[in-house]
């Protein structure tokens, strides 16, 4: 499709767009008294209309019930998290059996790592990418510190070469296999959260689990924003947060996946707790610990079920829309959103550059815009101008066009501030 810069243009798109009205179910900021145009939904998404019924059930089925909401509530507590395996496990392609959701991002993946990083004398080491998520970095240290390991020597970084801003499958791949039989584990986050560069997890978790080591991904900017086929792909286990693309609120639970050829394991060490333990002898309070054969078998505390309600709310309208539906529109729209930034570039004799990967293959729904020259003030002329971007140092603000609730004319009108903030600096 031949695109156009202009509002009439992007207009027509909306009018396209089979996922248009879903902008009416999301309630937006406001600027200016306007509605923003919202670009940080990898970092937080958009709340939901519907989410505050969720939540309004648990507090009136506590008000009514009481301890009785544990068995009794329209939708029981004990075993909520149960409601999300259908759902979720579409999302992020799993067997139902092998999604869960518990705890948070970073305590998760902790938590599979004791399950998945088994570090002997000889093999012991954890490739991850350079520059990973910062609290991925610190896990990594904590826990090769833990097994009385040097970071220096356990952790290895795959490289971006000399003057590229994203890394390369192959450099992956070598760096696998010079790693080889020290390989324990690969870790790496299945988007990048600065630059979007989405990984080839298949061909990654193939390569990892062929030199011996176990294959796992945070996927904190990749649940419900990429196509996921977590079990057919034989990924070992995965975590993500869902406050980014999948709208539950600001620090919300997080989902995991392990898979099916793990569940059985009774070898595999893991820090349990009483609701990971066999479900119809959980309340028998029996000393020894029986895990549940799935992913739920490494819930630990009883469910915070307050903060499972949105999300239960946002998965139902993932399950409501469909992936492919929403893949569809997210690569029209941040391909629309690619065509304005070079429009504008062009008219503004480039004062930028993108360093996503422009093979729609390997990027979702962000692109990482790096500013030339003064950018902190671009990017607060933007934000006064009702356009929510988010910043990274030293100078690059990410623009994430989240097909759920952004519109082609947002993207038009986004490329006229951007224009105008330029011009005007
Ligand atoms: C890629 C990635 N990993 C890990 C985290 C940490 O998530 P949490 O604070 O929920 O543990 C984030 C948070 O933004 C992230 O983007």
């Amino acid at each position: 499709m031949t695109f156009q810069n202009t509002r009439e243009f992007a207009k027509q798109l909306d009018a396209q767009d089979a996922l248009n009205h879903y902008q009416e179910q999301f309630i937006f900021p406001k600027v200016n008294d306007k509605r923003v145009i919202y670009f940080t939904g990898n970092s937080l998404g958009l709340q939901p209309k519907r989410t505050k019924a969720y939540i309004d059930e648990v507090m009136n089925d506590w008000a009514e019930l009481a301890v009785e909401g544990h068995f009794y509530a329209e939708k029981p507590w004990w075993d909520y998290q149960e409601r999300f395996a259908e759902p979720l496990s579409k999302i992020v392609g799993a067997l139902p059996s092998e999604v869960t959701v518990m705890n948070t991002l970073t305590v998760n993946l902790h938590l599979l790592m004791v399950s998945f990083y088994k570090p002997t004398k000889t093999r012991y080491k954890i490739i991850c990418e350079e520059k990973a998520f910062p609290s991925d970095q610190y896990m990594f240290q904590s826990q090769v510190h833990f097994h009385g390991l040097k970071p220096e020597d356990a952790i290895v970084e795959i490289k971006r070469r000399e003057g590229e801003h994203n890394i390369r499958l192959e450099d992956v791949l070598a760096k696998i296999e010079e790693v080889g039989e020290e390989l324990a584990l690969v870790l790496i986050g299945g988007v990048n959260y600065y630059t979007g560069q989405v990984f080839d997890i298949r061909t990654i978790t193939a390569a990892g689990q062929k030199a011996g080591a176990k294959v796992g991904w945070d996927l904190a900017h990749a649940a419900g924003n990429i196509k996921l086929e977590l079990h057919d792909w034989n990924v070992d286990f995965a975590a993500w947060c869902s406050y980014k693309y999948m709208n539950s609120g600001p620090g919300n639970a997080s989902g995991c996946f392990v898979h099916q050829k793990h569940h059985h394991n009774s070898d595999l060490p893991r820090f349990a707790g009483w609701w990971g333990h066999n479900k119809e002898r959980r309340f028998k309070m029996e000393p020894t610990f029986d895990p549940v054969h799935g992913a739920d078998g490494w819930q630990i505390s009883n469910l915070p079920v307050l903060s499972l309600a949105p999300y239960l709310a946002s998965v139902e309208m993932f399950a409501e829309v469909g992936m492919d539906a929403l893949i569809a529109k997210r690569d029209h729209i941040t391909s629309y959103l690619e065509f304005i930034l070079h429009e504008i570039d062009q008219e503004v004799k480039g004062s930028f550059e993108i360093i996503t990967p422009s093979n729609p293959a390997e990027r979702a729904s962000q692109l990482s815009v790096f500013l030339h020259g003064e950018g902190r003030s671009l990017f607060d002329f933007l934000m006064k101008n009702g356009v929510i971007t988010d910043w990274r140092e030293p100078n690059v603000i990410r623009l994430a066009p989240v097909p759920l609730y952004c519109s082609y004319e947002d993207m038009y009108d986004f490329g006229q501030i951007l224009k105008k903030g330029i011009l005007e600096k």
